[in-house]
């Protein structure tokens, strides 16, 4: 099998490409490393073309049955329309007619930010309502696949993650997970940071979840654009007790004003589609999801601020 996998570089790319090549798969990755990093790629084995999705020869590209689309800019905070528009739909654009052309399978990454504040769980044919940019963008993706499924028979998978984290995402700074930047703050003795009162709740699946629906995609044979999620929702309080839990702290939360506008207060994903087009279902809960990661990410013991005289 070949495949593309664009975005490789970066946290939910890097794995799918391990995972592809640890299959068999001969797979080259295009990224222009904006927000990845070559240490998610030090294990793969393959081709790197360090280049950007809109610059690409794409006519020249011979190497794709199957296109695993994961590069976007991904920082929800980031303000600048053009920017955002330019990177995540014209890119999207240019892998969507290569595979319409090609005719090879596409895998694409959407995002549970097109609900906005729409109740959970949140379903796939619910109403949308994108509070940025970023999440305007991957909403105008989705219409862009939905418009090629209606007129061509290329295979098309939308999945639409809802807040993954997991060992590869230290890449991505303040764009991380809550899991990871929590974390991060715990470790060096600090009371955790978040919004008050602590009762907004996430949909968090673990990466290795989200590397068996890639896989899972794969293998259908029906298109469709389904949620990526567990169907449970986390409180920032609950995660900060898991948090205390495994990483042996006692840190309260300190809470501040929100400053954003354009916050989810509530993402839980509806799960029956994702089970039926791709026979998939998460298997990790919250607790075993972070207990996994960190044992993988913190196999060192670090000096925290605290034990400093
Ligand atoms: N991590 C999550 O919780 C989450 C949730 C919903 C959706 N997603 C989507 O999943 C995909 C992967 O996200 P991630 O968390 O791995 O983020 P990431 O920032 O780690 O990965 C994105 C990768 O794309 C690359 N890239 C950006 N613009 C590019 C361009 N124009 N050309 C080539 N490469 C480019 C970056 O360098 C980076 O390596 C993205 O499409 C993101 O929108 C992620």
């Amino acid at each position: 099998m070949k495949a593309i996998v664009t975005g490789g570089a970066g946290f939910i790319g890097s794995h799918v490409a391990l995972a592809l090549v640890e299959r068999g798969a001969k797979v080259t990755v295009i990224d222009d490393f904006s927000s990845g990093d070559f240490v998610n790629l030090k294990r793969f084995r393959g081709e790197v073309i360090a280049q950007d999705i809109n610059h690409v020869h794409w006519d020249q590209m011979n190497q794709g049955e199957t296109v695993f689309h994961h590069a976007a800019l991904t920082d929800t905070t980031v303000t600048d329309q053009r920017k955002m528009m330019y990177a995540n739909v014209e890119g999207f654009r240019k892998v969507l007619d290569f595979c319409l052309e090609r005719r090879c399978k596409l895998i694409y990454a959407s995002s549970a930010g097109v609900y906005g504040n729409e109740p959970a769980p949140q379903s796939e044919e619910g109403s949308k309502n994108p509070l940025n940019i970023y999440a305007y963008s991957k909403w105008v993706g989705d219409q862009l696949a939905e418009e090629a499924l209606r007129e061509n028979p290329v295979p098309i998978i939308g999945l639409r993650y809802f807040n993954v984290y997991g060992m590869g995402e230290q890449n991505k700074g303040t764009a991380a997970s809550m899991v990871y930047r929590l974390a991060e703050q715990m470790r060096c003795g600090m009371r955790p940071r978040i919004f008050f009162d602590g009762g907004q709740s996430r949909d968090l699946i673990y990466i290795e979840d989200v590397i068996d629906a890639n896989l899972k995609a794969l293998e259908a044979t029906r298109s469709g654009i389904v949620n990526i999620g567990t169907g449970t929702g986390t409180t920032f309080n609950r995660l900060i007790a898991i948090l205390n839990e495994v990483l042996h702290t006692q840190l309260v939360p300190d809470y501040f004003e929100n400053p954003y506008r354009f916050y989810q207060n509530e993402t839980r994903a509806e799960i029956k589609q994702a089970e039926k087009l791709l026979g998939f279902k998460s298997h990790y809960t919250i607790a075993e999801g972070i207990r996994d990661y960190f044992a993988r990410l913190y196999q060192f013991p670090r000096v925290v601020a605290s034990s400093i005289s």
